[in-house]
């Protein structure tokens, strides 16, 4: 059988952020809680034109540029979201135009909490491994922008961005074990988001619990599969879900102790396996769907060149909840691969916002979905793609 798995990755994130010194001064906390006790130095504010269908567009359009690929060759585009714009039509519709995907393409959107991107890579590489691809790549785009309800705890863990992935035989940076996972479910009340809302309720601290039970429920299933297939090679690095830095370090501690590691040693091994995953993610905040394949980025962004050849972990949970364990290696020729995909391009020349400019981008998303087309220009970035507006409840986007 060919390979199977991620051949290329892109990000796209909004043109501004927040400190989270300046979130922390403001709520009137010590920053060092915000950046060492959650593991976050900047998180990304998205402003009314970049909203999840703009993002998602902008790191699909990334992906094809830096990748060389051509949207006529995608046979299946999964968009994974749990902040879409609409109850019925889907991300993955909207990007059919702006991407200019082919007609003879499946599209659909997955939501279960920030698991949906992961749903949709799973359903790919099994598309391609059944034969039903016939050649085709597939295009798995998570997009989101985490929003939790202002002065609340959950406030310094939001984020805002987009990944997208192109999946297909012979990838070109990560080959997945496909068929090798585990899997763990159960009906939790830790994080979810009433349709009447725009922000997320959350029960914090029970959600970090949920996340850790399905942790060990799903890497004892993967443990489990790996072995039955005869492939017990240890773990170079490990990219978990990201919902601030250090729920990923609690993460592996608890899979480390689960394996019979001491806490110092579950640190030490944290450190050389783990921390390179969290330099993206701690610059971008949350991004639900994408966090997990941020994370990834940021591995591959880093160390691609040296982990050729070396087996990695991944960990996915959506709240509610769902979680997946499952591994790939890195290919040969990834380094070189990876350094000309530019990962962290999109985070460069940034805008800094104040405090006061992020509360007056929240007020101003209220009027959000119902604003009218109304000529507001923007500068855009080369390749990005911006909301615009709606135009009799139709939503219009400029590229
Ligand atoms: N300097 C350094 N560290 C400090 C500090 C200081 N001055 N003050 C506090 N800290 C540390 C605390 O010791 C704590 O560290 P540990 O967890 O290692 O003990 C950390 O800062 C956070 O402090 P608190 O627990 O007191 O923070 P909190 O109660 O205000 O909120 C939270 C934390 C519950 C995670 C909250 O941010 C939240 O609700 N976030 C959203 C939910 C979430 O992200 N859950 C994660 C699992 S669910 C999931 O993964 C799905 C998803 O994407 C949402």
């Amino acid at each position: 059988m060919p390979t199977i798995g991620i051949d290329a990755i892109a990000l796209a994130v909004p043109e501004g952020y927040l400190d989270l010194a300046d979130l922390a001064a403001a709520r009137g906390v010590p920053a060092g809680k915000y950046v060492e006790g959650l593991g976050v130095s900047r998180m990304s504010v998205a402003r009314q034109h970049e909203d999840p269908v703009a993002l998602a567009a902008t790191a699909a359009r990334r992906v094809f540029a830096t990748a060389g690929i051509d949207p006529s060759t995608i046979g299946l585009c999964v968009v994974g979201t749990e902040t879409a714009v609409d109850h019925s039509k889907p991300v993955a519709a909207y990007l059919h135009r702006l991407l200019g995907l082919p007609q003879q393409c499946r599209v659909f959107e997955a939501k279960h909490a920030c698991f949906g991107g992961t749903a949709g890579l799973l359903a790919a590489l099994d598309w391609i491994a059944a034969g039903s691809a016939r050649g085709k790549k597939a295009l798995i785009v998570c997009t989101d922008i985490a929003r939790y309800g202002l002065s609340t705890p959950g406030e310094p863990t939001q984020g805002a961005g987009a990944v997208a992935l192109l999946v297909s035989e012979n990838p070109r940076l990560l080959a997945l074990e496909v068929g090798v996972t585990g899997s763990y479910a159960q009906d939790v009340n830790d994080f979810w988001r009433p349709l009447y809302s725009k922000e997320a309720v959350v029960d914090g601290h029970h959600s970090v619990q949920c996340y850790l039970d399905a942790l060990a429920g799903a890497y004892k299933g993967w443990q489990d599969a790996s072995t039955a297939t005869g492939n017990t090679e240890k773990l170079a690095r490990r990219c978990y879900h990201v919902p601030y830095g250090k729920m990923a370090k609690k993460a592996h501690r608890h899979v480390m102790q689960l394996e019979g590691a001491s806490e110092a040693e579950a640190d030490a091994s944290y450190a050389a396996e783990v921390a390179s995953s969290l330099r993206l993610p701690s610059q971008v905040g949350n991004i639900y769907t994408g966090s997990l394949y941020l994370a990834l980025a940021s591995l591959l962004e880093a160390e691609a060149g040296e982990l050729e050849g070396k087996r990695i972990g991944l960990f996915s949970y959506g709240s509610g909840c769902c979680a997946e364990y499952f591994a790939g290696r890195v290919v040969k020729g990834a380094g070189a691969f990876a350094d000309s995909l530019q990962l962290a391009e999109p985070l460069k020349d940034r805008r800094k916002y104040t405090f006061a400019e992020y509360e007056q981008i929240r007020l101003r998303d209220e009027e959000g979905d119902k604003r009218p087309v109304n000529g507001e220009a923007h500068e855009l970035p080369e390749g990005a793609v911006a909301f615009v507006g709606v135009d009799a409840d139709r939503r219009v986007y400029i590229a």
